[in-house]
């Protein structure tokens, strides 16, 4: 069974980790020099990691890449991600550059409202209700002020607050609903902060308005908090070139291409166990650099499957068509980020990629993210279509079962060559290597 601590998170770090080697670990030092391994020897820089959450012990590697050659609005781009699968960064880059040669990707900013809500129960008539918030309206504004001071003289700030009836959800059910313009902030702690300042506005203001009965002057607050669904927070990414243009490097004619193409994107379009996988192989390029750049890709992820979901069946985010012989293939969606505030000024490496994306904006960010997306649907859509996915999710797999076989510099280097010319599966690599490394002994 399991062992339970208390007062764990009061132990100091080398406490907490000799705690858990002892309990979990065969082999506890052979636990602890894995853990301390991944420890910066910089210790400002450890410090400033171990801040980040409580109880850490250690820091979690994931490889940061690049891929270059992204022209987004006639700029060029060198796009960072990190992530662990192996053919995300490669795909990126071939997109990247197939679509170079193409006049590249064209985005837009369509939308960039944040939303928050006060979940509240009231049991009284709706009527005084409405006019208790009529008049109580400028008043939730007003309690904000030293909240929104500094978003306000930068241009963001409240846009709007409704009172919402979900009493034909649950009894007694109502909400603010508010809208926020947070510009280059993710926001969160703005909205959080704003919203539950509402909601002691709005319970204290209650107790004194004359028309509601001593009995009905209670409003119950449930809960304060944004929402990360964001449908009016919306980019647009595009590509398009004349369909013969497609041609390249496919054996196939560019008609031929895109009609297939087409096929494969109105598939996931209506079937929703196709459109999970394609729609998960564009959040590989969205998280990818969401999280390079320090963003909340569980926020991202949550706001975009529901986007997803929003004519009521999951379906593909991305769409093409062929009109008049252009070959279009665009997307849009929810994506609410932020170059400023959070991990944004705090961890190194993100501020690195912010600098590599020559400091954007968020609305710029959010273009460059779409972008990063809508590429990697394209590269597997290309590559599903024609030679299958296989063929290059294989070929990046390869240094990985190397690896996992210890293979030496040589070896690499041998068998790396040796699978250009032939088909990378699991067991002819194990093959290989066998091989290898009995004629060597001979
Ligand atoms: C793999 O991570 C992503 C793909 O499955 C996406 C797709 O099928 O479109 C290749």
């Amino acid at each position: 069974m399991s062992k339970t601590i208390t007062g764990f998170s009061k132990l100091s770090k080398s406490k907490k980790i000799d705690w858990i080697v002892n309990t979990y670990f065969s082999n506890a030092e052979d636990a602890k020099t894995i853990l301390k391994q991944y420890w910066n020897t910089n210790n400002q820089l450890q410090q400033l990691h171990d801040e980040f959450i409580e109880n850490t012990i250690t820091n979690y590697y994931l490889p940061l890449g690049v891929a270059p050659n992204f022209l987004i609005n006639n700029k060029i781009y060198t796009i960072p991600m990190a992530i662990e699968e192996s053919s995300v960064v490669a795909a990126a880059s071939k997109a990247a550059k197939f679509w170079l040669e193409r006049g590249g990707f064209k985005t837009k900013v369509i939308s960039s409202t944040k939303i928050g809500q006060v979940h509240f129960i009231y049991k009284g008539n709706f009527d005084k209700l409405k006019q208790f918030f009529t008049q109580v309206k400028p008043k939730l504004i007003e309690g904000t002020d030293a909240i929104t001071k500094n978003m306000k003289k930068r241009g963001g700030g409240i846009l709007d607050i409704e009172l919402r009836n979900k009493t034909s959800d649950i009894d007694n059910y109502y909400q603010l609903h508010a809208s926020f313009e947070t510009l280059d902030a993710m926001g969160a702690n703005f909205i959080n902060s704003c919203l539950e300042q509402f909601a002691k506005t709005f319970k204290e203001e209650a107790l004194s308005f004359d028309l509601f009965s001593k009995n009905n002057r209670q409003i119950d607050i449930i809960m304060s908090i944004l929402s990360n669904y964001v449908p009016d927070c919306l980019v647009r990414a595009e590509v398009s070139c004349p369909v013969e243009e497609l041609s390249e490097g496919n054996n196939i004619s560019g008609e031929a291409f895109a009609r297939k193409f087409i096929q494969a994107v109105n598939i996931a379009e209506v079937e929703p166990y196709r459109a999970v996988t394609h729609n998960k192989g564009i959040m590989n390029g969205i998280d990818a650099v969401v999280l390079a750049t320090g963003n909340d890709f569980r926020a991202v992820e949550a706001g975009v499957h529901a986007y997803a979901s929003r004519h009521g069946t999951y379906s593909s985010l991305t769409h093409a068509k062929i009109e008049d012989g252009i070959f279009s293939f665009w997307m849009e969606i929810p994506l609410a980020l932020g170059t400023v505030g959070g991990l944004t000024g705090l961890h190194p490496l993100v501020k690195l990629a912010l600098e590599l994306l020559h400091k954007p904006s968020a609305q710029e960010l959010m273009q460059i993210v779409a972008v990063a997306g809508l590429a990697q649907n394209f590269a597997a859509l290309r590559s599903l279509t024609t030679t299958g996915i296989q063929k290059g999710h294989m070929k990046m797999h390869l240094m990985n079962i190397l690896n996992q076989f210890e293979a030496n510099a040589e070896e690499k280097q041998t068998l790396t060559e040796y699978f250009k010319s032939n088909a990378v599966t699991h067991s002819a690599v194990v093959e290989a290597i066998n091989k290898l490394r009995v004629s060597s002994e001979k």
